[in-house]
């Protein structure tokens, strides 16, 4: 492995609203069961945002923590990056709007869309600004009110989503996660898998299309599954390949938190014990782009991981896209 002085991870925060949505509420909902829901999916409750929570707040109030980790001020930040699927608006972005809620005045701000994969391309564009030397502190956040573009009577959707956000810091050196490498990858002719129909200029927002509940999140589940843990699989070996580290040097698998079956499948290809998975499913659910830096954020907040240590991170969701990047701990 490289020695050079790598970007890396500082500040870690998460915001979860505190409504929870359990699988008894949904059982009065729609035609469902805990048992279905736990045994299936892996998930037990979900954080629902208040009306007035959206994306942008939930976004701040993790960068917030990130930063204060970091030991860094609002003031000090160069650039925004914020994941997403579903901003508080099509214009502005959600960047600008958490720009201007944490007063980072100096901080350029720019909105990506990869869906649950969201994070990792982030942390990408974020390594590669730090290494080129464009900037030197960077906030990623990945937030999601998912509950706005949810059909509540649809039970194919429902039961796995909830809202939350996650957020890192990223800078030029530690102590904190140094970011070896992060693979990114995407397959646009399964797009149709994961689709809000009419939330673009495609089928702009009319009374059919609300009638229709176009304005709904649809997903293919079955299929999406069975893309999932290959495409993940094949972009972590990437990291390992390109970082020199062997499988069994892996100390934690942090991956997206979409089913409980699909995490099983990925930590069993890598061979990591099933405690050393960090699960954050069965109390959030999925939450979209939100679910590696909230389950990085709390992993990092037990202390778990000991200097020198390798962490993966692995994401996959609409687009088709997906993502992985291999972090080392590093004391100070
Ligand atoms: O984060 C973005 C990426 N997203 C994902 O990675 C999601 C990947 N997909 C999944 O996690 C799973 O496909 C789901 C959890 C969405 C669905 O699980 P599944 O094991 O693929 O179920 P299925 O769609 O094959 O349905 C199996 C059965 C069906 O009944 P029949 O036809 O066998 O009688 C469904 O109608 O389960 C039924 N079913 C349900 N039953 C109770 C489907 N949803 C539910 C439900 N409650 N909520």
């Amino acid at each position: 492995m490289d020695k050079k002085i790598k970007a890396t991870i500082t500040g870690l925060g998460a915001y979860l609203p505190e409504r929870i949505l359990t699988n008894s509420d949904l059982e009065a909902m729609v035609e469902t069961s805990n048992e279905w829901i736990v045994t299936r999916c892996g998930i037990e409750e979900r954080r629902i945002a208040r009306a007035d929570e959206f994306s942008s707040t939930m976004g701040a109030r993790a960068a917030q923590t990130a930063m204060q980790q970091a030991k860094i001020t609002a003031n000090e930040i160069d650039a925004i990056i914020v994941c997403s699927m579903t901003p508080d608006y099509l214009c502005p972005s959600t960047a600008a709007l958490i720009q201007n809620e944490l007063q980072a005045t100096r901080a350029c701000a720019i909105d990506i869309q990869a869906a649950c994969s969201g994070f990792l391309y982030g942390l990408s564009i974020a390594k590669a600004w730090i290494d080129s030397t464009v900037f030197k502190n960077i906030l990623v956040i990945a937030t999601e009110k998912n509950s706005a573009y949810i059909d509540y009577k649809d039970r194919g959707t429902c039961i796995l989503f909830g809202d939350g956000a996650g957020a890192a810091v990223v800078q030029k050196g530690g102590p904190g996660y140094a970011i070896d490498y992060v693979s990114i990858g995407a397959d646009g002719s399964e797009a149709n898998l994961i689709v809000i129909p009419a939330s673009g200029c495609r089928m702009p927002a009319s009374e059919e299309t609300v009638k229709n509940g176009d304005h709904f999140l649809k997903m293919n589940g079955k299929e999406v599954f069975k893309h999932a843990v290959r495409r993940m699989e094949a972009a972590a070996k990437e990291c390992l390949d390109k970082t020199g580290i062997s499988q069994e040097e892996l100390g934690w698998l942090i991956p997206h938190q979409a089913n409980l079956r699909i995490m099983e499948a990925i930590s069993k290809r890598f061979q990591i014990p099933w405690e050393r998975v960090y699960r954050t499913i069965h109390k959030y659910g999925n939450t979209s782009s939100s679910t590696v830096p909230i389950a990085l954020a709390e992993f990092d907040a037990e202390k778990a991981a000991k200097h020198n240590e390798h962490l993966l991170l692995v994401a996959f969701g609409g687009g088709l896209t997906w993502g992985a990047s291999l972090l080392t701990k590093v004391d100070a």
